[in-house]
């Protein structure tokens, strides 16, 4: 696996395998890699010739109250997790590459409504660093396709209406959430959980799957949500939000929709855990 820090050792080698008329799909990251990571990188090897991994720990999505200077940096550990899936390529830009002028003062991507919405609420400015990034990373990259995580729903779906918007040349392609044995969603902050958050984290899904049965013969969304939000405090986390959402827009659901999302959010100790469950009426 080559790994390149800087913008012109990337454009020649994505140049060189466009010469060759080879295919290149992306998955952007920002390091502490687990399985959930390496999902995106197999299922990427599926679609393209090529396999990019970039690692950039973001300063633009983190929020002023958000420590990301303490965001877990484990670079060697995920080297060798990305040669074991056969990356291609790994590009681990510094901050000073990606925002050479600082970023307060840079262009920026904003998806406008969906962004505003739950995670979008609990983290003012999250998804304007988001867009911005991953729209500036798909232009040093220019992949064909770019696979993103269905774990961060609402993130996955700001990618694909940025993408649509602004008519960018890259398929996203959504991969599965991967989970712990318990259920629990794989996450860097996971590892923020001692053993007894760790045991009463899995109530999270436990309570979305609850949600997909009962939904089916009540479509009375507030009072199902409420009774799930006091499931998951009962054990000591705390409700952030949880919401029956439309699958695609996130607007609150209607008792018309078909296609849902069960987006939930929740403090467990010092970690903000998120996870989703689609659902088809
Ligand atoms: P990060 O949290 O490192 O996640 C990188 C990718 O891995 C995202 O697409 C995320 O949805 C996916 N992922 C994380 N946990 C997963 C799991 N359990 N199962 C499946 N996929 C999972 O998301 C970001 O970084 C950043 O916001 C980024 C898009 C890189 C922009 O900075």
């Amino acid at each position: 696996m080559n790994t390149v820090e800087n913008i012109k050792d990337l454009r020649a080698q994505v140049k060189d395998w466009r010469m060759q008329g080879l295919t290149i799909a992306f998955v952007p990251t920002m390091g502490n890699l687990h399985d959930g990571h390496l999902a995106l990188v197999k299922a990427a090897h599926r679609y393209a010739d090529k396999v990019i991994v970039s690692i950039f720990i973001n300063p633009m999505q983190f929020g002023l109250s958000e420590d990301i200077d303490n965001y877990p940096k484990t670079l060697v550990q995920d080297k060798n997790r990305l040669m074991g899936v056969a990356t291609d390529l790994l590009f681990i830009p510094s901050s000073d590459i990606i925002y050479p002028k600082g970023y307060t003062d840079n262009t920026f991507v904003e998806v406008p409504n969906i962004s505003d919405l739950y995670c979008g609420k609990s983290r003012p400015g999250h998804f304007r660093g988001v867009a911005t990034v991953v729209c500036k990373l798909f232009n040093l990259v220019q992949p064909d396709v770019s696979c993103f995580g269905s774990k961060d729903y609402q993130q996955l779906q700001i990618i694909q209406t940025m993408v649509d918007d602004l008519s960018m040349p890259v398929e996203i392609i959504p991969v599965k959430i991967i989970r712990e044995k318990s259920g629990l969603a794989m996450s860097s902050r996971n590892g923020y959980l001692t053993p007894e958050q760790k045991d009463a984290a899995p109530i999270i899904y436990k309570t979305l799957q609850w949600l997909s049965e009962q939904v089916k013969t009540n479509n009375d969304y507030r009072q199902l949500c409420q009774q799930a939000s006091e499931k998951i405090n009962q054990v000591g986390l705390t409700t952030d939000y949880i919401n029956f959402c439309h699958a695609y827009t996130l607007a609150p659901a209607t008792v018309n929709d078909t296609e849902l999302v069960i987006l939930v959010s929740a403090f467990c100790g010092k970690a903000r855990l998120i996870d989703n469950l689609q659902v088809s009426l």
